[in-house]
């Protein structure tokens, strides 16, 4: 195929922002996201839709976004961890992460802010059976889970009572 045929223009908001830009029918969207819009904190880790490493909010949903093409997220809101940063300080995920020390590495926190950020936008309950069931498409590769849950537990618990 002509490589110029298998181009294709992409528009979408990222993070409340139009993008629009040429992409090959065969780029994933977290490349996309790294490369062409430079938006680097959305990381990369088993690069098939097990890890967890790539989730970003699409249409408010957690998603992969290592199994996605950019070409399906056209006409999509998309929110990276950049999207989700205040401009001064921490927003309240992050800072339940810091409190309870569930800020662990750099490669698995980016995605399981954004999974969080959309377990508390959706007001999820604060059960363990519920949290668990979203949190497992989270794979830890060094540290484990136990600070993680204590941080989602107060989160949503926090929700619940206002
Ligand atoms: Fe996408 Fe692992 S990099 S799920
Ligand atoms: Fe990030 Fe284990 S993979 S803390």
């Amino acid at each position: 195929m002509d490589v110029a045929e298998d181009m294709h223009v992409v528009s979408m908001s990222v993070n409340g922002e139009p993008v629009s830009r040429s992409v090959s029918s065969r780029t994933l969207l977290c490349d996309f996201i790294r490369d062409d819009l430079q938006l680097v904190a959305t990381h990369i880790g088993c690069g098939e839709g097990v890890c967890g490493s790539c989730t970003v909010i699409i249409d408010g949903q957690p998603a992969r976004s290592c199994t996605l093409l950019a070409v399906q997220a056209a006409g999509s809101s998309i929110v990276t961890i950049e999207g989700l940063n205040p401009d001064v300080g921490l927003n309240k995920v992050q800072a339940a992460f810091q409190e309870f020390h569930a800020l662990q590495c750099g490669f698995c926190t980016p995605g399981l802010l954004a999974t969080v950020h959309s377990m508390v936008e959706a007001r999820l309950p604060a059960d363990d059976d519920t949290i668990v069931a979203h949190l497992s498409g989270h794979l830890c590769r060094c540290t484990g889970y136990v600070n993680i849950l204590k941080a989602v537990r107060s989160l949503l618990a926090e929700n619940a009572a206002t």
